[in-house]
């Protein structure tokens, strides 16, 4: 057990998917797993452990944000012994030929900051995905009926962004989209030596601002779910 996830020692399997909303690991661990156990429901951060076509998955809720994401992965990781993580999440589109619905393999994670900033000092760390997770990923989506994109993403701190400026510039450097987490996901797996993906769904749009109707979201994170299950176990 650990300060924030009371599941017993064994009860979290060696793959990890982490949904922001915990509301999503329920709705996930319903949908696509048999034999489903609660294991944890700490501050309402719901977690559930079952299997997927005999292969046994976590689905646990990280949160909102790195700091949020960061204690998750570190209890998964250290305690646990979670191997492979996979975030399923939204993400906004920062380019025109992205469109809501649309699937994001977030090949790098950009951040300004994350949890993990300080031990970098003045170097500019590039968190970055596993490339087996990835590769498996592209090739899964090729099977779902979904526009996929793989390049850059931006991890940002905040949601109600008082900096356009910034925005701005990742939008001229050709990042995909915008989230919250990744980038601290990327960064500990790195250092733990674990894989590690973000598999994100578009929500919303910065340019047109257009976002999606709720009850298109539950198919959105469907196909998303999926494209993460079938990597994992490539
Ligand atoms: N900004 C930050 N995080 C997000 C967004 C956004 O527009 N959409 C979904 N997650």
């Amino acid at each position: 057990m650990t300060i924030h996830i009371d599941a017993a020692p064994g009860d979290i399997a060696e793959t990890v998917l982490l949904p922001g909303d915990p509301y999503r690991a329920k709705w996930a661990a319903e949908h696509f797993l048999s034999d489903v156990r609660q294991v944890n429901a700490v501050r309402g951060m719901l977690g559930f452990t079952g299997f997927w076509q005999g292969h046994r998955v976590t689905f646990q809720g990280s949160g909102m944000g790195m700091p949020s994401l960061s204690i998750y992965v570190n209890e998964l990781i250290r305690t646990y012994d979670a191997q492979t993580l996979i975030r399923i999440g939204s993400c906004g589109a920062m380019q025109s030929h992205v469109g809501l619905r649309d699937v994001i393999l977030a090949m790098t994670a950009t951040t300004l900051s994350s949890p993990s900033a300080s031990i970098f000092r003045d170097v500019n760390f590039a968190p970055c995905a596993d490339w087996s997770l990835l590769r498996a990923a592209a090739a899964a989506a090729e099977s779902h009926d979904v526009p996929t994109h793989v390049g850059g993403i931006y991890s940002s701190d905040t949601f109600y962004d008082e900096r356009p400026d910034l925005n701005e510039q990742m939008v001229r450097h050709g990042i995909l989209g915008v989230e919250m987490e990744a980038a601290e996901l990327y960064t500990l797996a790195a250092r733990y030596g674990r894989r590690a993906l973000a598999v994100l769904t578009v929500s919303d749009h910065l340019e047109t601002g257009e976002a999606l109707h709720h009850d298109l979201r539950e198919r959105s994170f469907s196909d998303m779910v999926e494209i993460a299950l079938e990597a994992a176990f490539a």
